[in-house]
């Protein structure tokens, strides 16, 4: 495909004229660029112009009957046309402080504009002049960084980095997305340049984070955090996780890279951003539940309840929401050793049936977790794990169909024991409702009104009420 082909949108005719007809140049730059030559979508379309980006974004929308948006302050401005957003900028020299990652912008070229972006494979143009429509400007060579697969920075990298330090963990990023190398010296940059992360909003720093969650291999992006030592200054936690103690010449497993392994299986199996961090969060428990107990070995006991206690902190220190997302990240954790204990011991209709009540609507979103979690390089015990857990997955369908306990609600409410008896709130409500509820999931009354109303009354007679 000719570069002509990938701008054959009328869209790019139209902005071309514009510019000619204010005596600037118009130039498609960034993302849009560097996704053509790897042929992956894009419908953010970043436009910089030599002159003020503001002017030609309003000329261009008016003649396209767009709405045009403003942002003075950083001088840009974007419309959409035809299910793409289209920003306009006016080309930047820019120079940064120290302190700050809000840069002293001055005007300036398409060259000085590619110089300050972060990556060769980011600072590819498109001109969108009339006489050489289509024609590619990539003074960096970022098409042969793109054709060799590495992330490299257009000025020396402590320059770039230091100007922008999201750039940093943007490098690892685009290292994940796209299984591309960061050149030797840029790596090294980075680690050098660790302590400037402190001048970035943790909002920013978790956006990042995510797009690395849901890249196909997200593993890649965490051990560069990892080599970059930028890791134990964003999720100590998860640094924590690495390392092998021995005693008696009894070692434990790598729960870093067997934390890697699961969140790089699961990611085979599901989107689903936030069972991505259940799996990058199951095990986190587990540095401060670590015990070696003479002639049984490393134990982990109630890591997966202490570390479901540990998921809000780690949300609130990335500034990730406190909302049902954090609760279901937290409640996959807990739950993450209910399945393979049900394996372990002879299933019981009882212990199938308190899983479903606790994991309720998840229950699926649980079981893949827990095939996730299997990381044994024993073909043999992978297969048996796997067996095990079809066998759970068939007793937690029939156990459901039978039963009913998935989305269980409790036939006796406290307004019902308090009008039948008219008392007012006292714990006895709360010894009634308990009662029933351990006594249809232990099946020993079944899911159902009456049996539930006739066991109330024998309890609420033992109680004297
Ligand atoms: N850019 C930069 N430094 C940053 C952020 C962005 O130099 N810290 C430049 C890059 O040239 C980038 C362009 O701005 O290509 C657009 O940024 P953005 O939309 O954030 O990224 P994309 O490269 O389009 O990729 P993605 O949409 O995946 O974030």
């Amino acid at each position: 495909m000719d570069n002509v082909s990938f701008l054959d949108n009328k869209i790019f005719g139209i902005i071309s004229e514009v510019a000619a007809e204010h005596g600037v140049r118009a130039f498609v730059i960034g993302g849009f660029v560097r996704d053509c030559f790897l042929g992956r979508p894009c419908k953010d379309i970043d436009v910089v112009v030599e002159g003020s980006g503001i002017e030609i974004a309003q000329k261009v929308a008016e003649r396209v009957k767009s709405k045009v948006s403003v942002f003075k302050n950083f001088g840009t401005a974007m419309f959409r046309y035809c299910g793409l957003e289209i920003e306009f900028v006016g080309a930047r020299k820019e120079s940064y402080r120290a302190n700050s990652r809000k840069p002293i912008v001055e005007n300036g070229t398409l060259e000085d504009d590619q110089k300050r972006r972060d990556f060769t494979i980011n600072a590819l143009a498109f001109s969108l002049q009339k006489e050489d429509f289509g024609s590619l400007v990539d003074p960096f060579n970022g098409v042969k960084d793109l054709q060799a697969g590495l992330i490299r920075t257009p000025l020396d990298p402590d320059t770039t980095y230091s100007d922008d330090p999201l750039r940093m963990i943007r490098a690892i990023r685009f290292a994940t997305q796209l299984s591309f190398t960061i050149v030797p010296e840029s790596l090294e940059s980075i680690r050098g340049n660790k302590q400037r992360l402190e001048i970035l909003s943790r909002e920013r720093i978790s956006d990042e984070l995510h797009k690395i969650m849901l890249s196909p291999k997200p593993s890649i992006g965490f051990r560069l955090l990892d080599e970059t030592e930028l890791l134990p200054l964003i999720l100590p936690q998860l640094s924590r996780l690495k390392g092998v103690e021995t005693q008696e010449g009894k070692g434990h497993k790598d729960n870093f890279s067997h934390t890697l392994q699961v969140l790089d299986n699961i990611s085979c199996h599901t989107d689903n951003l936030w069972l991505r961090w259940a799996a990058l969060l199951h095990d986190i428990g587990k540095p401060q539940t670590k015990k070696y107990e003479p002639g049984l070995g490393w134990t982990f006991h109630s890591h997966d309840f202490i570390g479901g206690k540990m998921v809000p902190a780690i949300f609130k220190q990335l500034k990730m929401p406190l909302n049902e997302k954090m609760k279901y990240v937290q409640k996959m954790v807990q739950l993450h050793l209910r399945p393979i204990a049900l394996v372990q011991d002879e299933v019981t209709d009882s212990a199938v049936r308190r899983l479903l009540f606790d994991a309720g609507d998840d229950i699926n979103d649980l079981m893949t977790l827990c095939e996730a979690d299997i990381t044994s390089k024993n073909d043999k015990i992978v297969r048996k794990h796997k067996d095990n857990f079809a066998l759970v997955r068939q007793k937690l369908i029939e156990v459901e169909e039978k039963d009913r306990v998935r989305n269980f609600q409790n036939p006796i409410s406290g307004e019902l024991i308090m009008e039948k008896y008219k008392i007012a709130p006292c714990k006895e409500i709360g010894i009634i409702k308990e009662f029933v509820k351990n006594a249809i999931l232990d099946g020993e009354i079944e899911n159902d009104y009456e049996q539930a109303y006739a066991l109330m009354e024998q309890k609420a007679a033992e109680l004297g009420l």
